[in-house]
């Protein structure tokens, strides 16, 4: 496993490998690497030839700068990982190497930014955007995987692809789970461990959300769990949302030929979470 710093050093053996027609697989994180990154990586290096992971605290992404600044960085643990999992290169760029200077690419994202995370969070996606537009062109991959754990994030790089005109297929990883249902995440190294034992009820409550669909309509189904949330004070809803899978327009019926997915982002003490189900 080879690690690298700058683009261009990072560029000049990939180069070299695509001359030998090597295909390769692009795996984009930013660290505290736990099992649903490794889940990625694992499924890059049975699809590619050569599996890039990149390593990057993207802080055009982050739109409370506490939240930057708590972000887990846990590099040589997570270097030790990456050589057990047999990546082939790891790019850990500084903040200057990837934006040497202001970046002004905007990307139109339509209403896929302005729904959901994009409304509590804004700029987020304009952020993420950035980022992996910038990682896309510099690398080039045959294939990029990313988690289905950020769903909106999932269908917005689909979405960027097309803007890019880009050949480069995205392949969605499925959300990988703690035993008691709490999706993974960085973040949950961040709960005490009071809000460690009530984070899994977010889960449950996903579940039980699916089993009622007989007997609810969608916003009836959007009031039974806002009344869940509000019976567990230390648990704040910020939204739950039933969206068809391709716009993420939300849903107010069962009864169409979409694809549905129930997301929702919860704060748990000083940490926000994100969680999404299929409601097929
Ligand atoms: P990060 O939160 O580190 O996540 C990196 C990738 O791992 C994303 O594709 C995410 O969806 C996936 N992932 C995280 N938790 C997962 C889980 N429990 N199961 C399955 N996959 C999971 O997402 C980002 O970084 C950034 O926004 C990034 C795309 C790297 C751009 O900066």
């Amino acid at each position: 496993m080879i690690v690298y710093r700058t683009k261009t050093d990072l560029t000049g053996h990939l180069l070299s490998l695509q001359n030998e027609g090597k295909t390769i697989g692009l795996v984009p994180t930013m660290g505290a690497l736990h099992e649903g990154h490794m889940s990625l990586v694992e499924k890059a290096n049975t699809e590619n030839d050569i599996v890039v992971v990149t390593i990057f605290v993207n802080p055009t992404q982050f739109n409370e700068p506490s939240d930057l600044d708590h972000y887990p960085r846990t590099l040589d643990q997570d270097l030790e990982l990456l050589r057990q999992l047999e990546a082939d290169l790891v790019f850990v760029p500084s903040v200057k190497e990837m934006y040497p200077e202001e970046d002004t690419h905007i990307f139109d994202l339509g209403s896929l930014d302005k729904v959901m995370e994009g409304k509590h969070r804004e700029g987020h996606f304009k952020g993420v955007a950035q980022i992996v537009s910038k990682l896309f062109l510099l690398i080039r991959p045959h294939r990029a995987y990313f988690g289905q754990k950020d769903f909106q994030q999932l269908v917005i790089i689909h979405r960027l692809v097309e803007i890019l005109e880009l050949n480069l297929t995205i392949v969605p990883c499925p959300i990988i789970r703690e035993k008691d249902g709490l999706a993974m995440s960085s973040r949950n190294t961040r709960l005490s461990k009071e809000d460690r034992k009530l984070a899994p009820f977010i889960y449950e409550t996903l579940v039980q959300a699916r089993e009622k669909k007989e007997d609810l309509t969608p916003s009836q189904l959007k009031e039974w769990v806002t009344l869940e949330f509000k019976k567990q004070s230390e648990l704040n809803l910020e939204y739950f949302e039933i969206v068809e899978d391709k716009g993420l327009m939300s849903v107010d019926e069962w009864n169409t030929s979409v694809n549905k997915v129930a997301c929702l982002a919860v704060h748990l003490g000083e940490v926000r979470l994100i969680d999404n189900l299929n409601f097929d």
